[in-house]
């Protein structure tokens, strides 16, 4: 057993505030938190001298549940440094992909890669995440686009957990966007792609969930729901990028097949938002492509409010549309750009999170949730979102492994 003392919690126990502990004590057993209270309240301290409980003096750090990336695409080869330039001299993100550029360039430099290139090069993606107090992180297919390198990258994501003390949750994303050699043939591509490849990765023990990427540039809600009868044939969930550049109803369906998740949703409305509270899907918020593309238009947060939509925050750190590994900065970038509060953000970096994902057992500190904290120099958790390009990690935890 060990008992962390010293320390100020924010436990995020409740959904309406931040459940702060002045004082505090944190006990773990094993990768367990068995107990969270006050210092005067702690059943635990007075047997400390027995040789089998640790004690641990935080030294007044403000400790969080660790951080949770819920949405990236960390694994890929190759940048797009150079589109970025061109997108700065006048070409849009759109045309550029229809051009033959966008996703389908980070899809050739990932086909060529090998699986050690696909692994070091996400390792430096997610070592900054790591430095930040991050523990758990989504990683997408979704850059192979035929089954083998579809598979690939799902392998190289599983492998990163053997790298470093991360929990990944892998997520297929064979409809992110149509291969060069099914030009004009989306549906073939549906049928002779992307089904048998889930299936394989499914067969292999690759997929935690399904995802799809609705929009003008990739897939119509109808061939999305084609992918989607698949993954509920196999007995997996799914999440959808949706009403990210448009409205052309993605979040509508992905409600109906009970979405963890509806990610971007900058054009969705507050129909969408009534939909998604119906079916228990979080709205996770991707400030940092919404900043790349310098997108105007802004997520409804105020509907996902007002209908209790929980809403979590993540890096979608990819080459193309949000080049971003920090998720302190995306953080930041939610409250000053789309008005989240603090807290909503920090609830949707942990406990909202790790909804968007279907764990069930972390984000927050309470008894029974796996022992995944961070350890902050800070004085109130306000902080995390209100500094730029500043990150006052101390330590982090996983699985209660001190
Ligand atoms: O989440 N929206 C679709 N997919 C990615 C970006 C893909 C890319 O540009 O490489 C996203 O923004
Ligand atoms: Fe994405």
């Amino acid at each position: 057993m060990d008992i962390i003392h010293n320390a100020t919690l924010v436990t995020l126990d409740t959904d309406d505030d931040y459940g702060i502990i002045a004082d505090a004590v944190l006990v773990i057993k094993g990768q367990h938190i068995e107990w969270v209270g006050t210092r005067q309240d702690c059943p635990f301290l007075k047997h400390d001298t027995d040789s089998a409980v640790k004690t641990h003096d935080a030294q007044g750090a403000l400790i969080t549940p660790a951080l949770i990336d819920c949405h990236t695409h960390i694994v890929h080869g190759g940048d797009r440094a150079i589109e970025f330039e061109m997108r700065l001299n006048g070409a849009g993100y759109e045309e550029l992909a229809r051009a033959g550029g966008g996703i389908n360039s980070t899809v050739r430099a990932t086909r060529a890669a090998s699986l050690e290139a696909l692994i070091d090069s996400a390792l430096v993606r997610l070592d900054h995440l790591i430095a930040e107090g991050v523990s758990v992180v989504e990683v997408k297919s979704g850059y192979g686009l035929d089954t083998e390198t579809e598979c690939q990258m799902l392998r190289a994501a599983r492998a990163l957990e053997s790298k470093r003390d991360i929990k990944i949750r892998t997520t297929f994303l064979g409809a992110h966007a149509l291969p060069d050699e099914y030009r004009d043939r989306p549906d073939a591509y549906i049928d002779s792609v992307v089904i048998p490849a889930l299936e394989k990765a499914h067969t292999e023990g690759l997929v935690d969930a399904v995802d799809g990427f609705c929009e003008g540039i990739a897939f119509t809600p109808a061939q999305i729901e084609r992918v989607f009868k698949k993954a509920k044939d196999l007995g997996l969930p799914v999440k959808l990028h949706a009403e990210q550049l448009s409205h052309l109803g993605g979040t509508k369906l992905a409600a109906t097949y009970q979405a963890m998740s509806v990610d971007h949703l900058e054009y969705a409305d507050a129909n969408d938002a009534k939909a998604m509270a119906e079916a228990g899907s979080v709205a996770v918020i991707l400030p940092g492509a919404y900043y790349t593309l310098r997108e105007t238009q802004q997520p409804p947060i105020e509907a996902f409010r007002k209908y209790r939509v929980p809403m979590a925050v993540s890096t979608d750190c990819n080459p193309g549309s949000s080049p971003m590994t920090s998720l302190l900065l995306a953080m930041n970038m939610s409250a000053t750009m789309f008005r989240m509060t603090p807290e909503e953000i920090l609830r949707g970096v942990t406990h909202h999170a790790a909804k968007a994902l279907g764990l069930t057992d972390r984000g927050r500190l309470a008894k029974g949730y796996v022992a995944d904290l961070a350890f902050w120099q800070i004085q109130h958790p306000a902080e995390l979102s209100y500094r730029i390009g500043f990150n006052p990690l101390i330590r982090r935890v996983v699985g209660g492994k001190l």
